[in-house]
Order: structure tokens, then sequence, then C-alpha cells
């Protein structure tokens, strides 16, 4: 059974005093494996909040069905909300409750037996001792985003859901975040992850889906995700200036009198090829590195096509 399970998902915001009517998500289908770490990736707009507000139950859908740990919500949105806990995009927290209190709310909410809590606990692991009986409208914006976090932790959930949680965050909260949070993951917990600091789910996701203008346009392992760009590119020095840069066969490029760039297949041609028509072409290597697309440039192919 996965753990989250979406099937043909709708969204239409209605028309308002603001805004005219708004299609957010157009037949979303996705299905995220218990355990893994799966990554939400796509543009501004693209509905990754629309997604997890639905989740939430903050938003309702306008059609499909969601499932989370196997329970519909349609069916019982209350159990659900059980299995999950959510960390979303906005800063929202009750202002004058300080941070435990805000924690022992919610553990009461869930109807977590006092015996049981683990709000201390929580407390240190998210560096929140000092601020302990702060009230949340004095916190700064990262303590704020440690307390959400908090918050979505109180009731043990199988499935951690963060929408965007490093977006203006510093980088010493976002270390120990992802390490909080990759512990959390290997023992056992579910993670569901937006950002758009894309080299930050090319460390973390196993899983990964793109959705663009309400759709999904790419879903699937990451390694597999990598691979949709063939090329990679080999950056050469040389000892002395290079004379002849048109290479047999080659796709090279000259970025400086002794440097040029190559880029190719590895599926088509190996390194050592590539290493003798340099030296055929009496080209000495000083420096050799190597290039290939990372995260952020399939994404970017992925938007365009
Ligand atoms: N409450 C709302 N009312 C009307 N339109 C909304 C509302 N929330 C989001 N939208 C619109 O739905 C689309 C998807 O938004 P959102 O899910 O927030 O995207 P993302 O999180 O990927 O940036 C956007 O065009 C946004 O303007
Ligand atoms: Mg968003």
């Amino acid at each position: 059974m996965p753990a989250i399970e979406i099937k043909n998902l709708c969204k239409t915001y209605q028309k308002s005093k603001r805004s005219s009517e708004k299609i957010a998500l157009q037949s979303v289908s996705l299905e995220i494996k218990k355990s893994s770490f799966f990554g939400l990736l796509g543009p501004n707009g693209a509905g990754k909040s629309t997604i997890i507000n639905i989740l939430a139950g903050l938003v309702n859908k306008t059609s499909g069905t969601v499932k989370i740990a196997g329970i519909d919500i349609d069916e019982n949105q209350q159990q659900a909300k059980f299995k999950i806990g959510i960390v979303p995009q906005e800063l929202i927290l009750d202002p004058f409750f300080n941070v435990r209190e805000t924690l022992e709310f919610y553990a009461g909410y869930y109807g977590i037996r006092k015996s049981q809590r683990k709000t201390d606990e929580i407390i240190e692991i998210l560096g929140l001792k000092d601020k302990a009986k702060t009230a949340s409208r004095s916190l700064s914006g990262g303590m704020r985003r440690r307390l959400l976090v908090a918050k979505a932790l109180v009731h043990n959930p199988e499935i951690l859901v963060l929408d965007e949680p490093t977006a203006g965050v510093d980088v010493e909260l976002r270390n120990q975040l992802w390490s909080y949070v990759k512990h959390l993951n290997k023992t056992g917990t579910t993670v569901l992850l937006t950002t758009h600091y894309l080299e930050e789910a090319e460390e973390l996701c196993d899983e990964i889906a793109i959705i663009n203008h309400g759709r999904v346009i790419a879903n699937d392992r990451k390694e597999n995700l990598m691979k949709i760009l063939p090329g990679k590119e080999l950056i050469i020095s040389a000892t002395s200036e290079i004379i002849d840069d048109n290479l047999r066969g080659l796709a090279s490029k000259r970025l400086a009198k002794d440097k040029i760039s190559i880029t190719y297949d590895p599926e088509k041609i190996e390194v050592e090829e590539i290493l003798r028509i340099l030296c055929e072409h009496k080209i000495h290597i000083k420096d050799i590195s190597t290039q290939q697309p990372d995260l952020e440039e399939v994404f970017k192919h992925l938007i365009r096509s």
C-alpha cells in the first residue's frame, strides 16, 4: 500500500472578488511509496501547494481521489490526518500561544496522552529550547519555520510533508532540518517535499515528480530523470595552445586558447576513445574534468519542452 495515492486530482479555484476562476490541477495522479523521499517540483504557480493543502484538508478538491496511508480522505479525513504531518508554505501560527503551548495544544488535538507526548524532545531537536516560552508572534521567520516543523511532528506521523520548508531560511537551519528529516526518513517516515532549490531535491530525494501548469510532466526515480539529457562534458586544459580543435567526429567547443570542452554521449563513445583522438591531434592534457547535467538542467529541459 502506498503512503499517498492521488488519482485524477483536479482543482479549480472559484472566481472571487479578488481573482477570476483558476484551474490549478488537471488530473494529477501520483503514487508516493512508503518510506520514500519524494520530491514534488515545479515552477511557481504549478500547483504544488494546492496538492499539499488538499492533503492537509485545507483546500477542497474539485474531483479525484486521495488516499493517505490507504484512507480515502472523502471517507475519513479525520483518521487520515493522524497519519500525516504537514509543514505548510505559509508561516501561519496562533500568534498568542508560545512555542510550548502551541505544541501541547496540537498534541491535545491529536488526543495524545500527557505521558506519551514528546514536546520536550521535539523542542530540543528543533533548537527551540531558548524560545520555548516565546509567543509565536515574536519569533523570527526561521524560528517560526522550526515551530511549524515541530508542530507537524507532535503526533509522530508516518508521513511528513514539507512545502518549501527552506525558503528564506538560513544555512544552519537548513542543514539541521535536513539532517533531522533524513534521520526520520531512514527510520521509516515517508517524506514528501516541495522545494525550488533543485540541488536540495537532487541530494535528498529518491523519487521525483515535476508538475507544470497543474499537470504531471515527469515522475520517476531520480537516477532515471537524470539520464533524460544524454550529454556529458569533458573539459580539457592543454599544456600549450590548441592549434587544431577540429576533432574528428567530436562535438568540441573552444573555451580558451589552451582549453576546450567536448560534449559526448557515454552510451556511444568511451572516454578512452576521446583521449586517443586528442592524442592524435597532439593535444597534451594538463588537466581534465567532467561535468554532467544536473537536476536543474533536466528540470529546465522538461519545463521548456
Ligand atoms: N486560494 C486561491 N484562490 C485562487 N487561486 C489560487 C489560490 N491558491 C492558489 N491559486 C492559484 O492556483 C495556481 C497554483 O498555485 P499553488 O498551488 O500555490 O502553486 P505552487 O505551490 O506550485 O507555487 C496558481 O495559479 C495560483 O495563483
Ligand atoms: Mg507553493
